[in-house]
Parts: structure tokens; sequence; C-alpha cells
């Protein structure tokens, strides 16, 4: 079994690694569409066009399943991926975040009253209202004020391997200390595929909050598609993993390090 993943550059690495983890003996291919970055600040026209280029690359390669490890593409396009792409499963990352939240939720002792929840993510998922839909329909919203921010600065710096750097951290801190400064606890969604990668600097600027990411619970959505394939006794070799980047020179050191050589240009 060959699953797709796509993602408009680096962000989806964070959705692919708890896959592997979960199925190691899978095919993987995965698409960065670092030509194109960042489709958080696009029309949600043309995050669908970008999208199903994407979706058409993987399918010419022969995937079985394709899994949009981009919010943004998530939230605007997973429809028309969904028409577009016919027998091959298409699995969005908005539902497992929202489980991730739900997970965390469902920890909570009884009676804790106003538990925020923030959902960072970029300015098109906001724009969406994927999330706000989604959150609100599974939890009770007196209990549960939730609270998008939009977080636009974010990905190109972490496309540029500042994942470290003091401006990325004052951006982030910058973003979430009004909600910082009015409540003590809560439950943070990073509500992108990117922020993962800065989850330190998010916990650090939000003591007090527990912070969630959609990769947490990416893999129970493929469970029931590839589990057979896990177990399947007669395939036991890891599988093999395919890099593909719109713009290859794009990638930032630590990315390249942690890929290897073997990236095609897509
Ligand atoms: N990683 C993507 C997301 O989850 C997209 C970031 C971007 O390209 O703006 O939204």
């Amino acid at each position: 079994v060959k699953v797709g993943i796509f993602d408009s550059g680096i962000g989806g690495i964070t959705v692919l690694s708890s896959l592997q983890a979960r199925f190691p003996n899978v095919e993987y291919i995965y698409l960065g569409d670092t030509a194109n970055l960042p489709y958080g600040t696009k029309s949600p026209s043309q995050v669908v066009k970008l999208s199903l280029a994407c979706a058409e690359t993987l399918r010419m390669k022969g995937v079985d399943a394709v899994v949009v490890a981009c919010n943004t593409a998530s939230s605007l396009a997973l429809h028309e991926l969904r028409q577009a792409l016919g027998p091959i499963r298409v699995y969005g990352v908005v539902e497992p975040g929202v489980q991730a939240v739900l997970d965390c939720v469902a920890q909570e002792p009884a009676g804790f009253t106003s538990l925020p929840i923030l959902v960072l993510a970029t300015r098109a998922t906001v724009r969406s209202e994927a999330y706000g839909r989604a959150l609100r329909a599974a939890l009770d919203i007196g209990r549960h004020p939730i609270f998008e921010q939009p977080c636009p600065l974010l990905v190109p710096m972490i496309e540029e391997g500042w994942t470290e750097h003091p401006i990325l951290k004052a951006t982030v801190d910058e973003y979430v200390s009004r909600f910082r400064d009015a409540h003590p606890r809560g439950i943070a969604l990073l509500g992108c595929t990117h922020y993962p990668w800065v989850q330190a600097s998010v916990e650090r600027a939000l003591p007090g909050w527990t912070v969630v990411n959609s990769a947490q619970a990416i893999s129970r959505a493929l469970e029931e598609q590839l589990k057979p394939v896990q177990n399947n006794q007669n395939q036991i070799m890891p599988g093999k993993l395919e890099w593909i980047f719109t713009d290859p020179d794009a990638l930032p050191a630590f990315a390249r390090q942690l890929i290897g050589k073997e990236v095609s240009r897509g």
C-alpha cells in the first residue's frame, strides 16, 4: 500500500513521522509544494487549485490513499480533493486536530469550568471557520470558549529554519500573550502542520496550558485502511519513502539534513 502525503512545505513531515511510527511497513510518498508556499495567505480558490495539482502528482504515482497534511488545504479543499480522487481515500487533518482536543478535554477532571480552546492556524484556515464549526459542534461552548488566532508570520520563519530563533519566540509570544494573560489554563491546538516544529516555544509561551496537534490523532483516521497491511506477516519489511519538492532549493538546511539527499523535483 502506497500513501501519498502533501503539504505546502515541510509542515506535513510532522504528520508523516506520526504515520511512520504507527505504520512502518507502509510505503510513503511525501510531496512538499515549496514552489507555492505559503498556502495560508492565499485565497480559497488558489488553495483548491494548488491542492488539486498536488493530488494529481500523487495520483500519477499510483497512491492508494492521500493524506492532506496541511490544515489550510484540509479546511478549504477536502471536498474538491475527494471528488477529484474518486476511489482513492482522502484524509484531512482538521478532524484529527479536533479529536486531539476532545481527547484532552476528556482527561479534565469533571466540573472544571471555562477551560478555553485556542486554535493557532494560518489566516486562510481561521477564515474558513472549519475548526470553529467542528469544535462548536463537538463541545459545550459554555464550558469551553473557543478562540482562533491567525499566526501568518510563523510558517515563513519555520521554512527559513528559524525554529529556535529569538524572533520566532518573540512572535509566538506576541500571538498568544493575551490568551495567557486572560486564562491561566487552557488547551491550545496547533492548527497548522508547521507549528509542531515550534511546539516547545508555544508551550513556553503558554505555561499551564496543554498544547496538542493533529499529528497526534491522524494515525487513528487511517487505522481501518492501514492496519491490515501493517499486520500482514508477509510484508514485514520497512516501507519505502520518496520525497518530492516542487522547489527543492527552497528547503531549509535542517530539513535537508533530516531528509537526506534523495529529493526529486515535482
Ligand atoms: N502547513 C500548512 C497548514 O497546516 C500550510 C502552511 C502554509 O503554507 O501557509 O496550514
